[in-house]
């Protein structure tokens, strides 16, 4: 007996050592919320902070369902911020290239703002080059979501609801909006898409946050890119697709095995900004992965979409001042867009995005941050 409890003891301690050591790298998972500010109007916009058990932590604002700040460890535990955006609501009103922003109704482009629907035509806000982008002028990206906090078995997040009206951008019919962020506890940012309509319309919801892995401390250009698809859509001077999906085989778009940004972007006029078909059809599935060599950060992207959207921050110029007064200049962050194809209600070729009363869309896209 006299040597058993000393030694019961010892073990209890061991125990408890154990369990606190592994209690300070891990926290509760948590959600809080405060407020952004006011849109332009007087309405109140709240930033929620969600935090899963790694420390890894999002902010989301129920302006535009922006996601304003993403911090997650490089490979030494250090934590940074790795998305695009702004410090104060104000900023992302004024003047935003989308950064961290829901899309909608219809993400991508729709050339010259038109397209036939049931023997209809419809016109659109032509936003963009004489074509319409990512909703028109005023986009979900620019609206006030419902919001309602989360929590689910894998983790804490968002839910956000929009009705979008009839006519609204030129778009027919009432489209009722629902979007899920949930950050889990396997460090993803999953995104769950749905919507009905009570008219027959395009939709094309996606999420626009700028990533920039090494914490934006320097361009992208140096970033090793994985994209899963063998075929892409070459764009004309508008970046409407041509139609023709190409094969990316002996082009700079040939991303099957990872290769940097930067690598062949000089021979893409522009830089890349196209739609890739993503391999295995349906399902969800791995679309793209990004590494960054220094941090040893890592983004893998997967989606039940058939394309993906991959932009590399072409049209930043140096003008955006954004968080904690970093100049954004050219390539500073990319987009790993999931979606259905640009153009799509003009091209009856590619998978259609029309939905109709009675049936349900859905989208799922989830961004998951590890590093190696
Ligand atoms: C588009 C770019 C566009 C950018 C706006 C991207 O989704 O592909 O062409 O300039 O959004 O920030």
């Amino acid at each position: 007996m006299r040597t058993i409890v000393p030694a019961l003891i010892v073990f209890l301690c061991a125990l408890t050592f154990i369990s606190c050591k592994d209690a300070m790298n891990q926290t509760k998972p948590s959600i809080s919320k405060e407020t952004f500010g006011n849109t332009g109007d007087g309405t109140k916009v709240f930033l929620w902070t969600l935090k899963n058990k790694n420390g890894i932590t999002v902010k989301i604002t129920n302006y535009g369902g922006i996601v304003t700040s993403i911090l997650a460890p490089d490979r030494t535990g250090k934590m940074g911020d790795i998305v695009l955006g702004y410090d104060d609501v104000k900023s992302y009103i004024k003047n935003s290239p989308y950064f961290g922003s829901l899309i909608g109704r219809y993400g991508n482009r729709i050339a010259k703002g038109r397209f036939k629907l049931d023997g209809k035509e419809y016109k659109l806000a032509t936003n963009n080059n004489g074509n319409h982008l990512h909703g028109g002028n005023v986009g979900y990206d620019k609206v006030v979501w419902n919001a309602e906090e989360l929590r689910t078995g894998d983790g804490v997040g968002l839910r956000l609801k929009y009705l979008s009206k009839d006519g609204e951008e030129g778009f027919p019919g009432n489209l009722d909006v629902t979007v899920d962020y949930v950050l889990t506890d396997s460090d993803e940012l999953k995104i769950d898409y749905a919507a009905v309509t009570d008219k027959a319309t395009p939709v094309n919801l996606t999420h626009h946050s700028y990533f920039n892995l090494a914490g934006a401390k320097r361009d992208v250009l140096d970033h090793e890119v994985m994209i899963n698809a063998d075929k892409y859509m070459p764009v004309d001077a508008t970046v409407i697709p041509t139609g023709v999906l190409a094969a990316v085989e002996g082009t700079p778009f040939d991303f099957r095995e990872p290769r940097k940004i930067g690598e062949r972007i000089g021979k893409v006029e522009g830089g890349y900004d196209n739609n890739f078909v993503l391999r295995d059809g349906a399902g969800l599935r791995l679309a793209a992965k990004v590494s960054e060599p220094e941090s040893g950060r890592t983004l893998e992207v997967l989606t039940t979409e058939p394309g993906l959207q991959f932009y590399s921050g072409n049209f930043l110029d140096g003008t955006i001042k954004g968080k904690g007064g970093i100049i954004y200049s050219r390539h500073y962050g990319f987009c790993m867009e999931t979606q259905h194809f640009p153009d799509s209600p003009n091209r009856p070729a590619f998978p259609s995005t029309i939905l109709r009363p009675g049936e349900k869309y859905q989208h799922t896209c989830i961004y998951k941050f590890g590093v190696k």
